[in-house]
């Protein structure tokens, strides 16, 4: 009985010193502070040949990709501020968490793709009308969800022909063959690094 008794305690001690000894989950634990960048030079994919009768388009299409800011998610290092020209448009490795990894420690996340004309790291395989929707009205190529994080909100008043003018232009530029991660949903654990949008506003 005395053995008994004994023996509880000692579990109970190692039970005690389990608890005390583990940290309170600190949300900001598996995170460094980049430095803020304000203005990220908008990266200008090689271009292919392109028939002289596209050239009109192709130019108002790489017009609108710089001044859309697609390059701030889609080249890799640009969402750290430091984007590899040399892959511009090719996707990063550096994910966006669509989830709130301030509450939840493994947010979902989605690493912005490969928008070169590669046939299988990138988009050389979509129709315009998929490319087209994407951008408008955030559908995916097989159309099942809205795509997260992407701003298709801000590009649903484009124009037909400005649509097709950035068509046109990732059609033009060089495919990169360049893989990103796959999405994480939430609860997994992502691989590679990510940052978050959050909005905050005081109570
Ligand atoms: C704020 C970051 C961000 C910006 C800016 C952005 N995108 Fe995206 N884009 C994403 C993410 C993230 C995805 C994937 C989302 C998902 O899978 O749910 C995506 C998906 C896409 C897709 C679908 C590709 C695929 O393989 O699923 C296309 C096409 C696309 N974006 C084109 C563009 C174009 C063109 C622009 C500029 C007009 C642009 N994006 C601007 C983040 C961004």
């Amino acid at each position: 009985m005395t053995s008994h008794i004994t023996l509880v305690t000692a579990a109970t001690a190692v039970l005690v010193t389990a608890c005390a000894t583990e940290a309170p989950y600190d949300p900001l634990q598996d995170y460094e502070e980049l430095d803020s960048t304000s203005i990220v030079p908008a990266p200008r994919p090689a271009m292919q040949r392109v028939a002289p009768g596209d050239r009109d388009a192709v130019e108002r299409g790489s017009y609108l990709v710089e001044l859309l800011g697609c390059g701030a998610c889609h080249t890799d290092g640009a969402l750290e501020g430091d984007p590899d020209l040399a892959r511009a448009l090719a996707g990063s490795r550096t994910g966006i968490a669509y989830t709130n990894p301030l509450e939840h420690k493994n947010p979902g996340v989605v690493y912005p793709p490969n928008i070169t004309p590669d046939e299988d790291a990138g988009i050389g395989l979509w129709s315009d009308t998929q490319i087209a929707n994407a951008v408008r009205a955030g559908i995916g190529q097989h159309g099942n969800r809205r795509l997260a994080t992407m701003p298709w909100q801000g590009y649903t008043k484009l124009n037909d022909d400005d649509v097709e003018a950035i068509v046109a232009y990732l059609r033009s530029i060089e495919p990169v063959a360049f893989e990103v991660p796959g999405e994480v949903r939430p609860g997994g654990k992502a691989s590679h690094p990510f940052v978050y949008f959050g909005i905050y506003r005081s109570r």
